[in-house]
């Protein structure tokens, strides 16, 4: 059994990895500054584990507070999931993205290294490869951001690749996530957007709960087999069993790795569309509409790498990431906010 520190443990893939800690025996202390989440979501936590975790509220840049939290726990190692996530907010407030994403991860790595805690699990994005050249997306795919949000992913993966160079007991494990969709089956934790959902799984959930009229497709003539984006969309339950495998392989490597966790299979808007009408029953109204900018036509991962060393590959398919996703909207369907909570 090892203690963990989970940063940003209260949010939608922090939560979900906290679960799976927990059940597999580990102790969790997870530090959050509810900026982006709800104490309640840790609550819950612990109710489908069945067993407590200890949550700290605080800022990962507050070094008085790491110095203390490192003082009074023995951690084993870091899982850092902390960040502001929205790009289109990144490209209008730089400094905040720079400062928390940067900063913060600077912080909580100064904060380790003068405790002697050196094996760290990093919440990167498939954000770092841009427009890629080719298909699948391997780990060598070049870098190559478009936004100050990807820039921050790049930047803490160049830290932690010099961090492990200059001195070999660091061991990290960048995890590149594609795109995260679903919820937990019990519908007790799952994603929850504080405003008008950016990213296509939330907003389909709120169409289906009746909180938006339609979805608006980004574009249908991109060169994709039904002219919509494609996608790498992989199940939180899947993500969150992956962070587990990457803690277990820092225990036993040394160095700095970035792995990519996706599923290798790439779905177009119009396939989550009709997979999550048919696994729900509800149907979606859409309309099309101009492209995004700044939006790509496809992505999807090469998972080899986390099979290889991680011994992890996705179990679940879209259709369980929507049943088990509209469990959670269905309800909860105000999110953390719902008045009585479940029914
Ligand atoms: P989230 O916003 O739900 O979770 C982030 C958590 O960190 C929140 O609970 C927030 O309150 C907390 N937090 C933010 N800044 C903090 C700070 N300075 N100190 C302490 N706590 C802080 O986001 P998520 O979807 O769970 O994403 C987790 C991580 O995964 C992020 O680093 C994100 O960039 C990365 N990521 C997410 C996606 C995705 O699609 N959700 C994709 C790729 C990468
Ligand atoms: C987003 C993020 C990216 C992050 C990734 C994984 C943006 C601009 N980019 O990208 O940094 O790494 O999630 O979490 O937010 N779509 C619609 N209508 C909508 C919303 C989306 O048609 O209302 C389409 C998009 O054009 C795209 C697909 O759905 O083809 C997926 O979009 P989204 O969920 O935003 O994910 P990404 O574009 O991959």
């Amino acid at each position: 059994m090892a203690t963990l520190l989970v940063t940003g443990g209260a949010g939608y893939i922090g939560s979900h990895t906290a679960v799976a800690l927990l059940e597999a025996g580990h102790r969790v202390v997870s530090l959050d500054n509810y900026s982006n989440s709800s104490p309640l979501a840790l609550e819950r936590v612990q109710r489908i584990a069945g067993r407590p975790l200890t949550a700290v509220e605080g800022d990962v840049r507050d070094a008085a507070l790491l110095a203390r939290l490192f003082a009074g726990h023995a951690f084993d190692g870091v899982i850092h999931f902390a960040a502001l996530k929205a790009v289109g907010e990144s490209v209008a407030q730089p400094l905040a993205y720079y400062e928390n994403n940067v900063g913060g991860t600077l912080s909580l790595l100064r904060a380790m290294d003068t405790a002697g805690v050196r094996r760290f699990v990093f919440s990167s994005s498939a954000t770092v490869y841009g427009a890629p050249d080719l298909l699948p997306i391997t780990e060598q795919a070049p870098v190559r951001t478009t936004n100050p949000y990807g820039a921050t992913k790049a930047m803490v993966e160049q830290v932690l690749r010099d961090l492990a160079a200059a001195d070999d007991r660091w061991s990290v494990v960048s995890l590149r996530y594609f795109n995260p969709i679903g919820a937990h089956p019990s519908g007790e934790i799952g994603e929850d957007p504080n405003d008008i959902p950016n990213n296509l799984f939330p907003f389909i959930c709120q169409v289906a709960a009746g909180r938006r009229e339609q979805l608006a497709v980004f574009g249908d003539d991109w060169p994709t087999p039904d002219g919509t984006g494609v996608r790498d969309y992989l199940h939180v339950v899947d993500l969150a069993a992956g962070h587990l495998r990457a803690f277990e392989f820092v225990q036993r490597h040394a160095g700095m790795v970035p792995v990519n966790l996706g599923t290798g299979r790439g779905v177009s808007v119009l396939q989550l569309v009709r997979a999550f009408e048919a696994a729900t029953g509800q149907p979606i109204a859409y309309r099309i509409v101009g492209r995004r900018p700044g939006d790509i036509a496809e992505c999807w991962a090469d998972p080899t790498s986390a099979e290889r060393l991680l011994g992890w590959r996705a179990e679940f398919g879209v259709e369980r990431a929507c049943a088990d996703g509209w469990r959670w909207q269905r309800r909860n369907p105000d999110g953390y906010r719902t008045k009585g909570g479940i029914t």
